[in-house]
């Protein structure tokens, strides 16, 4: 399978963008929108999205490259300041890629809404009287939302959970599950919750306390996996030894998913999505049952590495910042997605290519090599470098071995120290 992207990497800016410009059929102004020449977002935009807006904050904007996803290829848009993830997602993708590709599955499409009863006199009774007037308090929430019920969404189910308060009394919580279609959904849900409040008090004569969606979304759970033949048993073994530390120690799965999440985060950012939602969620889902765990597993089995990724991923492509910020929109152009669901299956293939890219490092050379020469250019631009100077730095840096800021500086300044003498010289040559 021969990547649309092949060489990418080696481009002129101008030259990648007018790849990416076919590739995703973009106009000039979808061009524009990604914001090379400047923020796309006006302050005017940002006005209306927060409060107290002093400015705009830009980060750079790159397309992991060589991903096919159920056969379809896949340009990724992903805005994130650290150097290294989008190199290692892209070379992750083209050895997944001639392996046959990522498949993904969404399992489920429901998010959560909370109403908590905070003390209820008669849980058994409370149970009852929800259940009895399932259908009439179904009607109230999906009346809340008739736009969503109209394009096939809506509130599907009420559930009554009840939990033991540590004064021995008993809190209930009713679930509502609710299918968004292509929203996130976080605003739909809120107000069906606060919407049933009254209802439900009347109905029951218990007070509400809390009306929130719930974050720990594991009613859409999303699934990636892979298989790669092309692999050393070596390097297989200890990939599957490294899912295996991240399972056992805490400490060191805190970073394993650190490394999927550099895959999935900027993603969602690009596309405008609420990445601490999605965070949130991911961290809590992995430590239900009281014990942290791994996002993704790797077993080496039959000569092939075989990767999976299972995680809830809440995700809109419709609503929110996703429609309104110009950079956020050609991102999803770019995609090529409609649905929510879309989207959120190719936010789990990316964070299974970049876990797999960071494991295949530390299981190899170690992550410091890979890191050092965007590190080293990043260094000597904090020391003030300009571009002709930076690469001058980077490769100074580089082949000391000492990459630090104030070695940087020291060495910019050796460098204008030596090129103001060598223009002296030449004066005096010519003089
Ligand atoms: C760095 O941003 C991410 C890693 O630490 C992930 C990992 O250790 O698996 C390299």
């Amino acid at each position: 399978m021969t990547s649309p992207f092949e060489g990418f990497s080696k481009l002129t800016l101008e030259q990648r963008q007018a790849r990416l410009k076919e590739f995703a059929g973009l106009s000039h102004e979808e061009i524009e929108a990604l914001g090379a020449s400047g923020s796309s977002l006006t302050i005017d935009q940002a006005e209306h999205l927060i409060e107290n807006v002093v400015g705009l904050f830009t980060l750079p904007l790159g397309i992991a490259t060589h991903f096919n996803i159920d056969g379809r290829d896949v340009a990724i848009p992903m805005a994130v300041e650290e150097t290294s993830i989008v190199a290692a997602a892209s070379a992750s993708a083209k050895w997944v890629r001639r392996n046959g590709g990522f498949k993904t599955r969404a399992l489920g499409n429901l998010i959560i809404g909370q109403i908590q009863f905070p003390t209820v006199r008669d849980p058994e009774v409370f149970s009852n009287l929800v259940e009895a007037n399932n259908a009439m308090l179904l009607t109230i929430a999906n009346d809340t939302v008739p736009n969503l019920v109209a394009r096939g969404g809506g509130i599907r189910e009420l559930q009554v959970r009840r939990l033991a308060r540590p004064d021995g009394e008993t809190m209930a919580v009713l679930h509502l599950l609710c299918d968004p279609c292509d929203a996130m959904g976080a605003n739909l849900i809120n107000q069906v919750c606060e919407a049933l409040k009254g209802p439900l008090e009347q109905l029951t004569g218990e007070s509400v306390g809390l009306c929130i969606l719930s974050n720990l979304v594991d009613t859409k759970l999303v699934e990636a996996t892979c298989e790669i033949s092309d692999i050393t048993p070596e390097l297989g073994i200890a990939i599957q030894e490294a899912t295996l530390f991240a399972n056992v120690d805490q400490y060191r799965g805190t970073t394993h998913n650190k490394g999927v999440m550099n895959g999935i985060d900027p993603v969602l950012i690009a596309t405008g999505n609420d990445w601490r939602a999605v965070e949130a969620g991911i961290h809590s889902y992995m430590s239900l049952g009281g014990r942290y765990h791994s996002i993704t597993e790797w077993k080496y089995e039959d000569g092939k590495l075989k990767g999976r990724f299972l995680a809830p991923i809440a995700v809109g492509t419709v609503g929110g910042v996703t429609r309104i910020h110009p950079s956020a929109r050609v991102s999803l152009k770019i995609l090529g997605v409609q649905h929510a669901e879309d989207l959120a299956r190719i936010c789990a293939a990316t964070g299974l290519a970049q876990n797999l890219a960071a494991l295949r490092a530390l299981c190899s050379e170690g992550i410091v090599q890979g890191h050092m020469r965007l590190h080293a250019a990043n260094l000597a631009l904090a020391a003030g470098a300009d571009k002709d100077e930076i690469p001058l730095v980077e490769q100074k840096l580089r082949q000391e071995a000492r990459i630090t800021l104030s070695r940087a500086k020291e060495l910019l300044e050796q460098i204008r120290l030596a090129q103001a003498a060598a223009l002296e010289d030449a004066a005096q040559l010519r003089g």
